[in-house]
């Protein structure tokens, strides 16, 4: 049975990324899933994060999802290569999961000039050092910075988009970003969450500094792929519909959702995430 590409984030953040899915692929459906119950992942042990991508992913696969898109940089750093190994030769190995880091590292070695690049993104992605590891291997002459901000995502899945406490924190860790050094000429959003701060961030950023949200990368790699894997694009529906589900509360979703993608959004809670065992 055919079905919709599911997009999976711990909350709002992977809206960002689906948006520009919608763009450039508006013909495909797509089932949006935000664990906002349970967000934010990214102050979680990498075995808890683990454990909610995964049941995320089966959750999404009983939905008739064939692929599946971690729109999330700390589920892509924590769980995806343990899912694509361990986890998916036994559910199904004809379904398939990916995620935003590799192709996120492919584009920014090609865009920095200096070969300095700094990285904001959640504790748990800084910590597994994912965006260093990958850009090692792709373009060992960048340098990548890192800095975590463990402020951003509750700020934001609260609402607090722009009141003065958002600003002390995005101020602060920009700065200390870019005292590691004069020459970072490019910024990566290394978490879905903050391209909803870009205007905010641009502010403390040197204009000659680029930053780069994600977004349009992750659909142009998608496209690539759906490409590439016609034995996967058969497989999606393509009426386009967007379905969205959330852990948390639907009215919250709703209405936070409504406003990140300019569009009424109707979402279902699901109560949890565990299916039935059956179902495999
Ligand atoms: N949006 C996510 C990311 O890209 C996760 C944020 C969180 O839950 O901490 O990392």
């Amino acid at each position: 049975m055919k079905g919709p590409i599911g997009v999976f984030d711990s909350g709002y953040g992977g809206l960002t990324i689906l948006k520009q899915f919608q763009e450039l692929l508006p013909e495909y459906d797509y089932l949006y899933l935000g664990d906002n119950a349970r967000s934010p992942y990214g102050i979680r042990s990498f075995d808890t994060i683990y454990e909610y991508t995964l049941e995320a992913v089966k959750y999404l696969f009983s939905r008739d999802c064939h692929l599946i898109v971690l729109a999330c940089n700390t589920a892509s750093a924590k769980a995806l290569v343990n899912v694509q190994k361990l986890d998916l030769p036994l559910i199904d190995p004809n379904r398939r999961v990916l995620g935003v880091i590799r192709p996120t590292a492919e584009t920014i070695g090609d865009l920095t000039v200096s070969g300095h690049v700094g990285v904001l993104a959640t504790e748990g992605t800084v910590t597994s050092e994912s965006y260093q590891l990958e850009m090692k291997k792709l373009y060992p002459e960048v340098t990548v910075y890192q800095e975590a901000c463990p402020m951003w995502v509750p700020l934001i899945e609260n609402g607090e988009l722009d009141s003065e406490g958002a600003r002390f924190f995005i101020k602060r860790n920009i700065d200390h970003l870019l005292s590691h050094s004069i020459e970072i000429d490019t910024i990566l959003l290394g978490c879905t969450h903050y391209p909803v701060l870009i205007d905010i961030i641009k502010q403390y950023v040197p204009s000659h500094v680029r930053v780069l949200p994600q977004g349009s990368i992750i659909a142009q790699s998608l496209k690539d792929y759906l490409i590439r894997h016609t034995e996967i694009d058969e497989k999606c529906n393509k009426n386009g519909i967007t379905t969205f589900l959330t852990t948390g509360s639907s009215q919250d979703f709703n209405k936070r959702a409504s406003s990140f993608l300019n569009e009424k959004v109707n979402s279902t809670r699901i109560d949890s995430l565990i299916i039935e065992e059956a179902f495999m």
